[in-house]
């Protein structure tokens, strides 16, 4: 993929990455805090099994949630992008009035987000085909990034990513989590970046190098860094078939790695929501390490994006070799060889890293600790009034 974002969009004001710590848990002498939480504006984190996890530096932390997307309100915190495809798509990105009003976007009655390609025009020979992409108004800088799915568009011709992407293409860098064309089967993860970012060989991950490790998108012709998984069911007809599944990047200081689970393994700390805890899900399928890498000085101001194009730079220069009928062009005119190229959204969950313990200086704990004691003894000194009144 290649990304213009709308000038729009970088100047909203964003919420960086969660970096504030709560105060030790393990205090007892402030036990009573616990049942006080909201006084320092933090969130309640009760010490959940297995949610806790340990950075390379003993700190512990865990994910907590920032963002959900779904259902009805889905689409309140996109924008649609309707400008021409930067990867020459035959394809006509609508706006979201247009995209509501032609059934490419909508909620089903059970809270299924849909966005699809055009199934029902025919076209002239040379016109392009209906279709979305959008992109999250909130940009991120790291984060858990937890996308729940029926199922991701697939077939002849067809080209769809869910990615991220930051400003001033590539040096803000993209991360392709979901991405392949045609009828494949293997799932493709790719990285773009300005010089300096590689893969780093006999990492830990499951899937296969595809080509380059460098993943600089400013040598002409570079299709960045990718890495293709080695299930057959990660992308395309047994992604669907089966019910889709999960989809999870992790960016943060130890690297970006994406995970992928059909739908009957996907681990219970993601199903259930609360605080997800990777370290727990084995190798991911593909990842950047850090040693070859920078993930926090390559990536940054990160929208969400999902889309949907036909033919074009990938799907089109690769499908003579597809094994697919006729050419991409004929392809893109029958309505009916897009039945498939439809995403279905059950969530894409957020989470932000949250310090446990460990870098909240003293000043702050101490200024913490006597606004609670203060509330602590008012309340006890209303209840007592109330008592003898
Ligand atoms: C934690 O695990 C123990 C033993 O497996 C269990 O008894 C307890 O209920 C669990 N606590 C929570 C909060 O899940
Ligand atoms: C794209 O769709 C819009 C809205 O339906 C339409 O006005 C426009 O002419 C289309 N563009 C192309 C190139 O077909
Ligand atoms: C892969 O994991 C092993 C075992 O945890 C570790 O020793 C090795 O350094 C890791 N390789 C890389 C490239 O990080
Ligand atoms: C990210 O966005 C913020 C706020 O607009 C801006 O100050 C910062 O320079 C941006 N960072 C990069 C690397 O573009
Ligand atoms: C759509 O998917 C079904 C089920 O896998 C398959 O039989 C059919 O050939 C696909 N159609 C297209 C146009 O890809
Ligand atoms: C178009 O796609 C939708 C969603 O995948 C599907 O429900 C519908 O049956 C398709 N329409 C046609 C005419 O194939
Ligand atoms: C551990 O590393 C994280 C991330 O770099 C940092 O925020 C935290 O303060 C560190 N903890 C200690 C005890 O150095």
């Amino acid at each position: 993929m290649y990304c213009t974002i709308p000038l729009s969009l970088l100047l909203l004001v964003f919420l960086p990455a969660g970096t504030a710590a709560l105060p030790s848990l393990s205090d007892s002498a402030f036990n009573w805090r616990s049942s006080l939480p909201s006084l320092w504006g933090k969130r309640d984190i009760e010490k959940r099994n297995g949610s806790f996890e340990t950075a390379a530096n003993g700190t512990e932390f865990l994910w907590i949630i920032q963002d959900t997307y779904e259902g009805k309100s889905f689409f309140d915190r996109w924008s649609f992008f309707d400008q021409g495809d930067p990867t020459h798509g035959a394809v006509n990105f609508t706006d979201a009035q247009t995209a509501f009003a032609n059934g490419l976007a909508y909620v089903t009655d059970d809270n299924v987000v849909i966005m699809k390609g055009d199934n029902t025009t025919w076209l002239p020979a040379g016109a392009v085909r209906e279709s979305v992409r959008i992109s999250s108004t909130t940009l991120y800088n790291t984060g858990l990034f937890i996308l729940d799915l029926n199922r991701a568009p697939w077939g002849c011709g067809v080209w769809p990513a869910f990615w991220t992407c930051g400003p001033n293409w590539p040096y803000g860098g993209e991360i392709d989590i979901l991405e392949g064309v045609h009828d494949n089967e293997h799932n493709q993860v790719t990285w773009h970046t300005g010089p300096g970012c590689n893969l780093t060989p006999n990492d830990n991950f499951t899937g296969s190098v595809v080509g380059e490790l460098d993943c600089d998108g400013t040598i002409s012709g570079n299709p960045g860094c990718g890495i293709t998984e080695w299930s057959s069911a990660s992308y395309g007809p047994y992604f669907d078939s089966q019910g889709g599944g999960v989809f999870a990047m992790k960016w943060d200081e130890e690297g970006i790695a994406v995970w992928n689970f059909y739908r009957a393994a996907i681990p219970e700390d993601i199903t259930d929501g609360n605080s997800p805890n990777p370290s727990g899900w084995g190798q991911p399928a593909a990842q950047l390490s850090p040693q070859g890498c920078n993930p926090l000085s390559f990536f940054s101001n990160h929208s969400i994006i999902f889309d949907i194009t036909f033919c074009g730079d990938w799907a089109g220069n690769s499908y003579a070799t597809s094994g697919c009928p006729g050419t991409c062009a004929e392809r893109v005119q029958d309505p009916s060889n897009f039945v498939n190229a439809s995403w279905e959204i059950n969530s894409l969950k957020v989470y932000e890293k949250q310090w446990v313990a460990g870098s909240i200086s003293s000043a702050e704990r101490v200024i913490l600790d006597i606004r609670a004691m203060i509330l602590f003894i008012s309340t006890a000194l209303l209840v007592g009034l109330m008592g003898a009144w």
